[in-house]
């Protein structure tokens, strides 16, 4: 790894491993949120922080996975389903009253798929990657899932501004996880 101020880069293990707890801290928070505009902000940042972090893993990580793990190709099959079961959920989340009873049960089977996802990548795949493909290339991987997540928008309401720009992502009618996946990955509806 290189460094020129004596701190060790960080690589993209270090990165979507940081994305995982502050996705698992924005489920917590809703949890605990009685507030319900509060909720609906925290739950679209909870759904556009989730879909950022699946594209910039399916379009850097899980190749590399692919290429280099000893079962990757199993691996990645398994996690990329995993993740339309996320998005599935996530778009019943974003339609779902703040208020009502579904809200909660979206929101705590959302927290079981992704733990047992989130469990697989850091005891099985993350480390494997770590063994199996070169620290130059894991901290190049982390610039390129850092700029492609740069392209969505994060914070979809809190500011009346950033709502109008988000709701531009593309046209009427299309959900937000479907906006986010369509700007990550260059996708034009
Ligand atoms: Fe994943
Ligand atoms: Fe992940």
């Amino acid at each position: 790894m290189s460094s020129t101020d004596g701190v060790t880069d960080q690589d993209v293990i270090d990165v979507l491993t940081m994305d995982h707890r502050e996705v698992e801290g924005l489920i917590e928070q809703i949890a605990a949120t009685v507030d319900p505009a509060q909720r609906r902000d925290l739950a679209d940042q909870l759904v556009a922080e989730l879909v950022r972090h699946s594209v910039a893993e399916e379009m850097y990580v899980y190749p590399a996975m692919r290429d280099h793990l000893p079962n990757g190709e199993q691996a990645v099959d398994h996690d990329t389903q995993e993740h339309k079961e996320l998005e599935t959920l996530l778009k019943q989340l974003e339609r779902a009253d703040a208020e009502g009873a579904e809200f909660m049960e979206v929101l705590e089977k959302i927290r079981q798929v992704l733990f047992d996802h989130v469990r697989d990548e850091e005891s099985e795949q993350f480390p494997q990657l770590r063994a199996h493909v070169p620290a130059e290339k894991l901290v190049a991987l982390k610039d390129k899932v850092e700029t492609a997540k740069k392209l969505a928008p994060t914070r979809p309401h809190p500011a009346a501004p950033n709502a109008e720009l988000f709701h531009k992502l593309a046209g009427p009618g299309v959900g937000l996880v479907d906006r986010l996946r369509d700007k990550l990955t260059g996708r034009s509806t």
